[in-house]
């Protein structure tokens, strides 16, 4: 009886969390999610298993995983060039033994520079330079979105949430580089979020972590839209 738990536990914690090389019965039908969540120490998933309840619940036939990246890790430029390269790798190896299956991307905040980067290559001062993953993944990254992070400029076709006229802290010089992701891309930027909507004089961080509460919804059906709207890659 224990170990029929135990099996039943270890199942409900396996399935959730398809990394890299996947046996085709378990490629992803719905949408693969590769969530990245923010710096700081603790678990690989965080607040992030809000938005990874909602596709595994409400988008059958899905899977995810939370990349492991170095969030904790003490230099968040170090670590955000490490976080993408993962990402990449994770992406290809995904795409390699899944080809006909679809990702969804999210990260947030730091997790926001991971996976904007890693899609686009860094092009912000003070960040260390990543190059952008290969175009043609753009068959298969369907979603593409961020919470709050710190590239986010003002103006381009691919910004949600509230934020007009304030800029992120590293902000990201060739928006351009995106190009063949850019129907892919969501980027949420609030008012009142001195991470990506950094204006002058500062005010308070609040909106930073309201973004899973005012947005999951919205950012649920922008992947249920893109699913129907995009060819099988
Ligand atoms: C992928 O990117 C290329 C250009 O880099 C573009 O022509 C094509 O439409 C893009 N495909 C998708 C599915 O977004």
């Amino acid at each position: 009886m224990f170990f029929q738990k135990l099996a039943l536990l270890l199942t409900c914690i396996i399935v959730p969390s398809n990394a890299q090389k996947t046996p085709p019965e378990l490629c992803a039908t719905g949408v693969h999610a590769i969530l990245i969540r923010g710096q700081g120490p603790g678990d690989h998933l965080n607040v992030m298993v809000s938005m990874q309840n909602l596709v595994l619940q409400l988008i059958p036939g899905s899977s995810s995983v939370a990349l492991p990246y170095h969030h904790g890790g003490p230099d968040h430029r170090v670590v955000a060039a490490d976080g993408a390269l993962l990402m990449q790798q994770y992406i290809r190896d995904y795409v390699a033994s899944c080809p006909q299956s679809k990702i969804f991307l999210m990260g947030y905040s730091l997790g926001g520079i991971v996976m904007m980067d890693g899609l686009c290559g860094t092009s912000s001062l003070w960040l260390d330079p990543v190059s952008a993953i290969e175009p043609q993944y753009n068959r298969s990254v369907i979603a593409a979105a961020a919470y709050g992070e710190e590239t986010f400029i003002p103006g381009l076709e691919w910004n949600a949430g509230t934020c007009l006229d304030g800029i992120g802290v590293y902000p990201r010089l060739h928006p351009e580089w995106c190009d063949a992701y850019a129907a892919s891309i969501r980027d949420y930027c609030d008012e009142g979020d001195s991470s990506c909507c950094m204006k002058y004089p500062p005010f308070d961080d609040g909106a930073h972590f309201t973004y899973i509460f005012r947005y999951n919804i919205d950012l649920l059906h922008f992947v249920q839209r893109r699913l129907v709207e995009t060819p099988l890659p």
